[in-house]
């Protein structure tokens, strides 16, 4: 069985990280103001003010632990694997929390915080510290070139590629955590339907595009997980009836 996961913010809630949208107002961007902070042209017009909100969100993130949902999603991807099934991760989140948990081959389409990017060779390296106009890149040497490695709004995010050819292969699409409010994330239930692949909501509230789904599991991602999992799995395992 090959299941195909997408997680948002939602997952990494519980963990203390900040979610984007929420209806109460206490989400991420309500706070800033994303057009300001998370674009290219932010970026070349006030390079300091970005690199500090992200300097900011690295260190907070640095202190927070997985929780049992991305704790689940690591031992399903372990077991499924022992039953001769396949777990693709896709995560719109640029926390390493799924890591962490013991997840791997993580695909991260929104990019990563503790990855910085030159912007002379492009290259990629660990960052968990702050980026500074004194930071020098580990590959090339050059000083003061270095941004986060992170998708921001109007550039292309990552793995679209390998996202196209694996979401039509799987037997199951699962959205955990995301309020389905950002393209192209927002429109893989769509796809996933468009090739015959049964689709699952895991959320607190219904996304955006819920009515898209075919089941929707409503609550907490540190308890919803865990027992769709858990549910799962005993499906898997259970001996063929009849
Ligand atoms: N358990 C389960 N779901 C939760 C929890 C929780 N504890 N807390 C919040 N949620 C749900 C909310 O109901 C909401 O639907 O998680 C979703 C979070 O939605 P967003 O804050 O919009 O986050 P996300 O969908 O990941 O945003 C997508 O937008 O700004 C960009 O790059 C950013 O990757 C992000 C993208």
């Amino acid at each position: 069985m090959h299941v195909f996961v997408l997680t948002g913010a939602g997952i990494s809630a519980e963990s203390g990280i900040d979610t984007f949208r929420e209806p109460n107002g206490s989400g991420l961007w309500s706070r800033f103001d994303p057009m300001k902070l998370a674009t290219p042209e932010a970026f070349q017009q006030r390079p300091a003010e970005v690199q500090a909100f992200y300097n900011w969100r690295r260190q907070r993130l640095i202190e927070t632990r997985p929780n049992p949902a991305h704790l689940a999603l690591a031992r399903f991807g372990q077991e499924l694997h022992e039953v001769g099934g396949r777990l693709t991760l896709v995560t719109q989140n640029i926390d390493d929390l799924h890591e962490r948990a013991g997840s791997s081959d993580v695909l991260h389409m929104h990019g990563e915080l503790l990855k910085a990017r030159c912007l002379v060779c492009q290259g990629v390296s660990e960052c968990r510290g702050e980026i500074s106009p004194h930071s020098r890149c580990v590959a090339c040497g050059q000083i003061g070139a270095l941004r986060p490695h992170v998708v921001w709004f109007g550039e292309t995010p990552l793995f679209l590629d390998l996202i196209a050819e694996w979401l039509p292969t799987a037997d199951l699409f699962v959205a955990i955590g995301t309020s389905g409010a950002v393209y192209p994330a927002a429109g893989f239930v769509a796809e996933a339907h468009r090739h015959g692949v049964k689709t699952c909501e895991i959320n607190l509230d219904p996304a955006d595009n819920a009515s898209l789904f075919d089941q929707s599991i409503y609550g907490l991602a540190s308890h919803c997980v865990p027992a769709w999992c858990e549910r799962t799995l005993a499906s898997l395992k259970a001996p063929p009836s009849g």
